[in-house]
């Protein structure tokens, strides 16, 4: 029986101990159907747990949740038909080639031999590693290695992937062409709930993105609005000189109620601007005085400064792939 809900997946105060431990905190989620959902924290956040929460790996000890409008714990059958996950630990076979395990899931989830094959091609092709389809996976690159981890979770199209850190450790080339793979699979229609570390990344593919820190939600909002949440960005100013400089510095700050971030070395200011307006009437202070600007620009937040306001610090960016779990 197909059951018509609106969301990809429903939780309500989801909560998972490891010991004493809340890795997941009691997490509230409503991800539409048909969006990239992102959910960004640093290490041990607690996006692995509630990922594998969500995909049947791990009983929750408390909350409930459904997914594709299946009941979690009482309907995980339903659940697992309708979801696939490619996890950050990668599932793929690595003494067989990439063309041979994609070959084997086919046929695991009930395609003939031929079918099987055919889609395993099909799969090889749209990821560019037809080249390398008779290679052992454990001699493939690390971007290779993602992409066959992703093939090999695509094999029958899922309505929701979850990807788990899919670009962990990856070149800025290879991280692009998993970006292109998501944004294709969701234009067929899986809704993509993607674990990251890498603010663009959520920047870059998340309609909605949930910001989790030490096993809470701590906010979410579109790319959009959580960048709007930390004010309206920086204004940026630069000068001729040092003179200049300080004279406008003292003035700016004045008029923002701000400190400015003074660079000497390319004679510029920096100062967090909480609302459009309050920029133009400050820029005009400046000219009121005669001091002389050689040019002005305004930065829109990045979100380290949203992740920053929120936590009170950066996240930790992971470069070496390596993770614990
Ligand atoms: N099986 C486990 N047993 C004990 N503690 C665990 C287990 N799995 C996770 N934890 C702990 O729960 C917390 C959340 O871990 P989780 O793996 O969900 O974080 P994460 O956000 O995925 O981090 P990362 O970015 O490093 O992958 C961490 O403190 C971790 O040490
Ligand atoms: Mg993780």
């Amino acid at each position: 029986m197909e059951k018509k809900k609106m969301y990809a997946v429903e939780a309500t105060n989801l909560v998972k101990t490891f010991g004493k431990e809340h890795a997941v905190d009691g997490v509230d989620l409503k991800i539409p159907k048909g969006i990239v959902y992102g959910f960004l924290g640093p290490n041990g956040a607690g996006k692995t747990t509630t990922i594998r929460m969500l995909a049947t790996l791990l009983k929750p000890n408390n909350g409930h949740a459904t997914v594709m409008g299946y009941d979690l714990v009482e309907e995980a059958d339903d659940v697992r038909q309708k979801i696939s996950l490619t996890g950050q630990f990668a599932s793929v076979d690595e003494e067989l080639s990439g063309r041979e395990n994609l070959i084997f899931i086919g046929r695991l989830v009930g395609y003939t031999r031929k079918e099987a094959k055919q889609r395993a091609d099909e799969l090889l092709a749209a990821f560019q590693l037809t080249d390398a389809s008779k290679r052992q996976v454990k001699k493939y690159s690390g971007g290779m290695r993602r992409r066959i981890d992703i093939a090999a979770s695509i094999v029958t199209s899922p309505e929701l992937l979850f990807l788990d850190e899919p670009t962990t450790g990856l070149d800025p080339r290879s991280r692009n062409q998993v970006w292109d793979i998501v944004r294709a699979l969701v234009k067929q229609g899986t809704t993509v709930f993607l674990t990251t570390q890498y603010l663009e990344e959520a920047d870059q593919l998340a309609d909605l993105i949930g910001v989790i820190d030490h096993g809470k939600l701590i906010a979410e909002g579109t790319s959009k609005e959580l960048k709007a949440s930390v004010g309206a960005g920086s204004l940026i100013v630069n000068f001729d000189n040092e003179v200049e400089l300080q004279r406008a510095s003292t003035i700016l700050e004045e008029q923002l109620g701000e400190k400015a971030d003074k660079d000497l070395k390319d004679y510029s200011l920096t100062l967090p601007i909480k609302e459009h307006d309050k920029a133009a009437v400050a820029i005009g202070a400046l000219a009121n005085q005669n001091v002389k600007i050689k040019e002005f620009s305004m930065a829109q937040p990045s979100l380290d400064e949203v992740f920053l306001t929120l936590t009170g610090k950066l996240p930790d960016q992971e470069t070496d792939g390596v993770v614990n779990e």
